[in-house]
């Protein structure tokens, strides 16, 4: 039996694709802002011992998501939901994994444990980081992918796969295996840990007439538009961009599309606010492969 669908307020689109798929309806939540910008949420149905999912990308605001998924899973647990499974397409903090200097929180330690404080069972997620993320939970993690959907949309002939740093290698060795070996090449990127600026430095590999970057987001733009000018530089006539997570911070928009780069195609993990769209921007669904994870 399909399970009980909520969403939140970040990615409802999505939500209502998966339960279109699923034909089944969204299960109702009263989700109340008060002046101060505090949230009520209410459970409506009846939930008692009933498997329940709950929808809802941790993005840009990621504090206030957070928070709205923290009470969407007490709320259901508190009606007696017997598992609460938080489908977290995109899921915010997760860079911060580790300490990269000394006196650091480790701030996705801290969300993972208000999560499993909060209620939930499982976690369903795409395209971390790295891979290392899902020992952090002691509740299981299904860690999806949009790396098929990218690799259904390469046309291989006279193309080349470009990681944008040497942590994204990983991610391409299996988009290129997907694609029966198809060759790839690495930007060396270096990052200012003060700042978060980054330099493109140099390209590890043969660059073709189209370079395909593919990586797990794009916050600022930078990483992915620097890279794209060094592969012109380097002999690309044409650079297409490819990542699972639309973060696109303040000013990405039109860092994009000023660019190089012809398209940029990512995945609704994250919904695109109207004003961030622009006119290289492709959008593809991960609707199917979140369905068919709650179905299984
Ligand atoms: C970094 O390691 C990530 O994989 C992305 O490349 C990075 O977070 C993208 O950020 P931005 O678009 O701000 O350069």
């Amino acid at each position: 039996m399909v399970p009980k669908i909520f969403s939140g307020s970040a990615n409802r689109p999505l939500a209502e694709k998966v339960c279109q798929l699923l034909e089944v309806k969204l299960s109702p939540l009263e989700i109340h802002v008060f002046p101060d910008g505090e949230k009520r949420v209410r459970v409506v149905d009846r939930v008692l011992d009933q498997q329940c999912v709950v929808i809802q990308s941790t993005s840009i605001p990621a504090a206030d998501n957070y928070m709205e998924l923290f009470f969407i899973i007490d709320a259901l647990k508190r009606s007696g939901a017997k598992s609460v499974t938080a489908v977290i397409p995109y899921l915010g903090y997760q860079r911060q994994d580790h300490i990269f200097k000394d006196g650091e929180a480790v701030s996705l330690d801290v969300v993972v444990k208000a999560l499993e404080a909060a209620g939930a069972t499982k976690i369903i997620t795409f395209d971390l980081h790295t891979i290392k993320i899902p020992e952090l939970f002691n509740i299981p993690v299904t860690h999806l992918s949009a790396l098929p959907l990218f690799a259904s949309k390469i046309d291989k002939a006279g193309a080349v796969l470009i990681s944008p740093d040497m942590g994204g290698i990983r991610r391409i060795k299996i988009i290129s295996e997907l694609l029966g070996n198809m060759p790839y090449a690495t930007v060396a990127k270096d990052r200012d840990l003060d700042s978060g600026e980054v330099a493109a430095t140099k390209i590890e590999g043969e660059v073709s007439k189209i370079a395909i970057i593919v990586d797990d987001m794009i916050s600022s733009g930078k990483t992915i538009t620097m890279g794209a000018k060094l592969l012109k530089e380097n002999g690309a006539e044409e650079v297409i961009a490819m990542a699972t997570h639309a973060v696109f911070s303040e000013g990405a928009a039109k860092v994009l599309q000023d660019s190089v780069i012809s398209k940029v195609i990512v995945t609704d993990s994250i919904e695109i606010a109207e004003d961030k769209k622009f006119e290289k921007l492709e959008i593809v669904s991960i609707a199917g492969e979140i369905a068919k994870e709650i179905k299984a």
